[in-house]
């Protein structure tokens, strides 16, 4: 791949908007001068993932990840940094300067083209006569022209070529259509074959829009599957992917909700119906990492499976997936055995958005559902309590768990005791979902505590946020003072860099080492003003004598030790004594006076 140049990473850095890029991904609440969310590379109930727009970084103080916008999207999509890269100057219409005929995009990028050709031909497709039983079969169910376009709904043609055909034409393999899912290759080994024939498709996005794959429904009804999804790629992974993406986003930022339905077309009646938070999963059950991805963009789901026995279970399904999330869970249970599709055409958009709105508590749903099974004998008692203990078992909270205890003891009439040991039995079976935080690995927060680190944190936030206050003076006996190591060198750093007036970019491309970056990163998150009730600069002169006093002390330490010894030149020690003692006094007449100005600026 050809090399970006320097000036246009630069450019990408500087007009990226990584609260709005985050945005796209983590629910983010302000929080001062700081955006907060949970944590996307890490299992965590609190927040402690944080992104900050004036230095245009974020930071996680549970798991340490954290960068600029590139190395967002490098971890967030497993980008490489040139990917990454050119994926946010596409977004930020920057051109890259391309040697031409050099370009070889990574294989990510090439499949998202592929997909995008074909959506493009899916879509021509159902505009033209070959679209028509498409277009009448969409009419059947209330879908006109516009309402196609605007879920951007397609016609894969009853052709074996058109997408291998379109592929070919605009120079792309038919291996890479292979890999994007599109085709298949021939059984006689030569040449391939369109997957999707003779269906209505649905593009499936990815947060940012991409088309990550595509469902594709059966028009005829003797045409088996129903629904045919194209396969797994390496950018589509059904154990993380909805459908219902970009679009769904800022309506569930807004909601704060989001309604969790099985079908392309439920999805689109909960739009329809001005519900446009509802996403769908695409043809897979629900998994953890859907919880996770969920648990960071909403407090609460509302499941709404289609009103049958099938239904039913599936909502249990995801209930013990989403419940150690954390997450709130209602559930309705549409009559009549209806999908949310079926019971939009039935009883309209009021009805559909009442009973999202009137879904009771899905455990509460459970337990009972349970009950109506029988609660007649100590068996059937017993049974419904079995049934629903391993769900109140995945409830996160451990007030909210006893609740739903009393609640099933009392919806069955048991006693609180005997339910509970129940749950507790089901508890001991399940494996727990690991929650990561900063303080089980340990890392920083102990080290945190000792005063020097402290102390080094400080100065080293006072440098960056007032990195005009260092005089060259300073600077050289901060030189002197500070103890080796990773905090000395990113003060000197910040120095340096304030000099040539570079901060903001020392934190964003910082040549310091790992470790040495994630604490420049972890304060300059930090940007609360240090100030109480003394001013900087003298917080500053207060740090710097703090450093030099722990300095002349561990000399006279030294001094101690080697006067104990017999043998040493006594005399030259005794001198190296008075000079000390001589620092000493400097030392104090300077906090005095220090304090002296400091009592003066307070009046
Ligand atoms: P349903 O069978 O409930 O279909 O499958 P539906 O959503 O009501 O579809 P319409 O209204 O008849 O058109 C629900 C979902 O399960 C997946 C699809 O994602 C579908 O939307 N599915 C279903 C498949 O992947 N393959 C199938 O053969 C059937
Ligand atoms: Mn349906």
């Amino acid at each position: 791949m050809s090399r970006i140049p320097e000036s246009t990473i630069h450019e990408i850095r500087n007009r990226a908007d990584i609260v709005g890029l985050v945005s796209g991904y983590v629910e983010l609440k302000q929080a001062g001068r700081n955006w907060k969310g949970l944590c996307p590379f890490h299992n965590e109930k609190t927040p402690s993932f944080n992104v900050n727009p004036d230095r245009q970084i974020f930071h996680c103080f549970g798991c340490q990840e954290g960068g600029d916008a590139i190395a967002f999207l490098m971890k967030h999509d497993g980008l490489s940094f040139p990917e990454a890269a050119r994926s946010l100057a596409g977004d930020l219409n920057i051109e890259i300067p391309e040697e031409r005929g050099s370009v070889e995009v990574g294989l990510g990028a090439r499949i998202f083209e592929a997909n995008a050709l074909a959506q493009a031909l899916y879509r021509e497709a159902l505009l033209e006569t070959q679209g028509d039983s498409a277009r009448a079969y969409l009419k059947s169910r209330g879908f006109d022209g516009a309402s196609a376009e605007e879920f951007e709904m397609g016609f894969a043609p009853a052709k074996w070529d058109a997408v291998a055909e379109r592929l070919r034409k605009n120079r792309i393999a038919g291996d890479l259509g292979v890999k994007a899912g599109l085709l298949a290759e021939r059984k006689s080994g030569s040449g391939h074959y369109d997957r999707l024939r003779g269906r209505l498709t649905f593009p499936i996005r990815d947060v940012r829009g991409r088309v990550i794959g595509f469902g594709g429904r059966a028009l005829e009804a003797d045409q088996e599957p129903k629904y045919l999804n194209t396969p797994e790629s390496p950018v589509f992974h059904k154990r993380t992917s909805f459908y219902g993406y970009p679009a769904a986003l800022e309506s569930i930022r807004r909601a704060g909700r989001v309604i969790l339905c099985e079908g392309y077309f439920d999805r689109i009646a909960f739009a329809r119906a001005g519900l446009g938070e509802a996403l769908a999963t695409c043809g897979t059950a629900l998994t953890a990492e859907h919880g996770a991805q969920l648990r960071r963009r909403a407090r609460e789901i509302v499941l709404i499976f289609d009103g049958d026995k099938a239904g039913q279970q599936a909502t249990e399904k995801a209930l013990a997936v989403l419940l150690p999330h954390g997450l709130r869970i209602r559930a309705a249970q549409i009559p009549g055995g209806l999908d949310p599709d079926d019971y939009l055409n039935k009883e309209g958009d009021e009805a559909l958005r009442q009973l999202v709105d009137r879904a009771p508590d899905a455990l509460e749903l459970s337990i009972r559902n349970a009950v109506r099974h029988g609660i007649a004998t100590p068996d059937q008692k017993a049974d419904v309590v079995a049934h629903v203990a391993p769900l109140v078992a995945h409830v996160a909270d451990a007030v909210s768990r006893d609740e739903y205890v009393r609640r099933l003891a009392l919806a069955v009439g048991a006693s609180t005791t005997a339910v509970l040991t129940v749950v507790r039995d089901a508890t001991r079976g399940m494996k727990q979902t690991p929650e990561v935080d900063g303080a089980s690995l340990g890392l920083v927060r102990d080290r945190r505590d000792l005063p020097e680190e402290r102390q080094l944190r400080m100065l080293a936030r006072l440098c960056l946020q007032h990195p005009t206050l260092v005089s060259d003076e300073m600077a050289l006996k901060l030189h002197d003072v500070l103890p080796a190591g990773a905090w000395k060198s990113i003060i000197l750093q910040i120095i340096e860099a304030a000099e040539g007036g570079g901060v903001d970019a020392l934190v964003m491309e910082s040549p310091l080492d790992e470790e040495a970056r994630l604490r420049l990163r972890e304060i300059a998150m930090d940007d609360a003003p240090i100030d109480g009730e003394r001013t900087a600069d003298q917080i500053f002169n207060d740090l710097i004598s703090w450093f030099d006093l722990r300095k002349l002390t561990a000399r006279e330490k030294d001094l101690k030790r080697r006067l104990a010894d017999p043998e040493a030149d006594h005399e030259a020690l005794l001198k190296e004594r008075h000079t000390l003692l001589l620092e000493r006094r400097t030392h104090l007449r300077g906090v005095r006076s220090g304090r002296a100005e400091a009592n003066e600026g307070q009046e």
